[in-house]
């Protein structure tokens, strides 16, 4: 089939390259020359694992291009995905002026019958906008053309986008059309050749599953941290706990670690949209802000254990920090904990000596003339002069550091972990001393107390 995707960021650019891999012929439009410039030339400007061989295999093979003409773009494909940004906006709601410009070109150029399908995340009811903003276009024009738009949206996680687009847990669709629904049977019907993977449902209830599922693995990451900081004043350690309730198959193990907070592209903006979302309905959703709450104040929890330790003044420390990006196996820094960290310690009148795998380019982006940091090529070159190590981020690379090493160069021994990587006996074997979050009475630090 020959399908059109806006937007080349994480999801456009993986939905391209992969529905390009099973066959189809794709052509991923952005508005950022720059960008397909260097797709064009095999470079890829983000970092996701797997992908770099996915997109070079396609465009190699003609079933993968690139370009910045929307005419050319709306042309192309019988199916345009909509997979371009919805930042927040002033008051927290999604911004829907990329979205809407998209529907706008598809108006504009179309000369026959589209499925255009939102795999942004956009609040209940973007949908009839969307065909509303298509529609004023073709009646400028004086068309009567067919189209329908249809809510399909994304679940990859970053980190882990290319093998989470090619087996999918689930794919939503949300259409009222018949003829829809065959066309997005087949675009998808690659990936669902073990077991249908396909859920069809109106197209609000697809709309809001997106949110539901965001705000619920929020929820349960608030969660935990708000137990872990209750943990810390009951001398309990929250990593027992874990495991304890984790056993419990009606609550799992999966996304109950606690930490210093999450961040990234989704979670934080789409609790926000949604609650602004539930406002603009009237509704006060109580326990979407306080999941809000609770994680904007654990994005706060190491800054002030550090400034705990250094007894309130931290002018002229340096702290050697480990892990950028939100999270591990992306170079994405949006809404990281790292940042509240580091502007916190900068504020402090400390300096940062940092490390990350992959978001160095990035935060050279982000804060390349910010004189309290350097960025350093290794982990043990961020420790060299440095007064403690903070870990914001859980890469492999430092699940098992040479603690000898840390505690050489250290002027204080001492350990901030934000994502409970060390069990705290092993780091006491090596002379360091260690703070984590929710790990026994020591761990007190002054947020919510
Ligand atoms: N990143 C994720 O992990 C993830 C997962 C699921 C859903 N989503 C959702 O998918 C959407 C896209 O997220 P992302 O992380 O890929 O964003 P991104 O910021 O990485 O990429 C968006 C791209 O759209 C381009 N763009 C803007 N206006 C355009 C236009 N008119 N025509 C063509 N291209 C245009 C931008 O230049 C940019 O390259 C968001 O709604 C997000 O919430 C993201």
């Amino acid at each position: 089939m020959k399908i059109t995707i806006f937007g080349t960021g994480y999801v456009g650019l993986v939905t391209g390259a992969c529905l390009a891999d099973v066959g189809h012929e794709v052509l991923c439009m952005d508005v950022d020359p720059e960008k397909i410039d260097k797709l064009r030339n095999g470079i890829i400007p983000i970092y996701e694992p797997g992908l770099e061989s996915i997109v070079n295999h396609n465009v190699s093979a003609g079933r993968l291009l690139f370009s910045t003409d929307t005419q050319e773009a709306v042309a192309h494909g019988e199916v345009q995905f909509i997979a371009v940004g919805t930042p927040p906006d002033e008051d927290g709601s999604a911004d829907l002026q990329y979205v809407l410009a998209v529907a706008r070109s598809i108006g504009q150029y179309m000369t026959g019958y589209k499925v255009v399908v939102d795999k942004s995340t956009v609040p209940v009811g973007t949908a009839d906008k969307v065909a509303g903003a298509l529609r004023a276009e073709l009646d400028k024009r004086g068309e009567e053309l067919d189209f329908d738009v249809v809510s399909n949206p994304e679940f990859l996680k970053e980190g882990a986008a290319v093998a989470d687009f090619m087996k999918p847990d689930r794919i939503i669709v949300g259409t009222d059309s018949d003829k829809a629904e065959g066309i997005l049977r087949e675009v998808y019907y690659p990936f669902n050749r073990n077991h249908d993977r396909m859920i069809f449902m109106d197209v609000r209830s697809a709309e809001l599953t997106k949110y539901a599922a965001n705000a619920m693995l929020a929820t349960k990451i608030s969660f935990m941290n708000e137990v872990s900081n209750l943990a810390e004043r009951l001398g309990a350690d929250i990593e027992s706990v874990r495991r304890g309730i984790g056993s419990d198959p009606r609550i799992g193990y999966h996304f109950i670690y606690p930490g210093c907070g999450y961040g990234g592209s989704c979670f934080p903006k789409d609790v926000t949209a949604l609650s602004r979302t539930a406002r603009d309905c009237d509704y006060e959703a109580r326990l979407l802000n306080a999941v809000e709450a609770v994680n904007m104040a654990q994005k706060h929890v190491l800054f002030d254990k550090v400034s705990h330790y250094f007894g309130g003044d931290l002018e002229g420390k340096t702290i050697a920090l480990w892990g950028l990006a939100f999270k591990p196996n992306t170079d994405d820094m949006r809404e990281a904990s790292s940042r509240v960290l580091m502007e916190s310690l900068w504020k402090a009148g400390a300096k940062v000596q940092a490390y990350d795998p992959e978001a160095m380019k990035e935060t050279q982006r982000i804060y390349g003339e910010e004189p309290g940091l350097q960025l350093c090529g290794t982990k043990e070159q961020a420790l060299k002069g440095a007064d403690a190590l903070v870990i914001c981020t859980e890469w492999k690379e430092f699940r098992l550091p040479d603690f000898e090493v840390i505690s050489e160069a250290l002027s204080h021994p001492v350990v901030f972990d934000g994502r409970n990587l060390y069990e705290p006996e092993m780091l006491e074997r090596h002379g360091l001393i260690y703070y984590a979050i929710g790990r026994g009475r020591n761990q007190f630090s002054a947020t919510g107390s």
